[in-house]
């Protein structure tokens, strides 16, 4: 059997980086399982469909289609044959991703998707539910956590980094929001797997995380 190391936490805490690392320093797939939530919203909106009307983004999403082809040491997402990129990483994706992935159809989707991905081999998957959820079973389990100062710090570096001109308040508020709608929805909340390790990013450098996980997870 695949193994599969789980990776979830709050927004900006380090799981992107850290799994991203895992996967290079230890030669397996990284997946992120954020963005599939991220193109369903993407694809939701380009539709015109009202993310807040759970009905009908539960009807669009069935018909959603997503390819998975391994590049490199990642399991890269197709729509239409292309790379979303950083179209489903703006501010307007973000401020429409909680509700699109509260949508109880949404995540039976999403879970299955992410299921099937085992098949390609050994996998770093980080989200929200990944440990409590998608893959319970797995012996290698992680919530990673951060405060909020400095989450806002790293997460307004990235959006600096990509050209959305936002400032550290609305950052904040924006990752505080999404925490708050994540943590009390009804389906998958995040919160900590029962029996994961909890690492608290703080003070530890990405690399410093990465290898205390490849460590545990031998
Ligand atoms: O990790 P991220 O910021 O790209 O995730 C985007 C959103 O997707 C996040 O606000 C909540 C949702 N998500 C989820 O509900 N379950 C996951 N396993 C991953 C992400």
């Amino acid at each position: 059997m695949n193994r599969v190391i789980c990776i979830d936490g709050p927004a900006a805490s380090g799981k992107s980086t850290v799994s991203k690392l895992i996967a290079e320093m230890s030669g397996i797939k990284y997946v992120d399982s954020g963005a599939l939530y991220r193109i369903a919203t993407w694809q939701a909106l380009e539709a015109g469909i009202d993310t807040n009307d759970a009905e009908a983004v539960a009807k669009f999403i069935t018909g959603l289609k997503v390819d998975f082809v391994v590049k490199g040491n990642r399991v890269a997402y197709e729509v239409n044959g292309e790379e979303p990129g950083d179209k489903i990483r703006t501010p307007e994706i973000n401020k429409h991703v909680s509700p699109v992935s509260a949508v109880p159809e949404v995540r039976t989707i999403v879970t299955k998707w992410l299921r099937d991905m085992r098949s390609v081999g050994d996998i770093v998957v980080e989200g929200r539910d990944i440990g409590s959820v998608v893959y319970p079973d797995s012996p290698y389990r992680f919530y990673l956590d951060a405060d909020a100062e400095t989450r806002t710090a790293r997460r307004y570096k990235e959006d600096i980094q990509k050209g959305f001109i936002q400032n550290a308040d609305q950052v904040k508020a924006s990752l505080l929001n999404r925490d708050k709608i994540d943590s009390s929805r009804k389906t998958a909340p995040l919160k900590i797997p029962e029996g994961a390790i909890v690492i608290d990013t703080t003070p530890l450098t990405a690399e410093q995380v990465a290898a205390k996980i490849i460590e545990l997870s031998k």
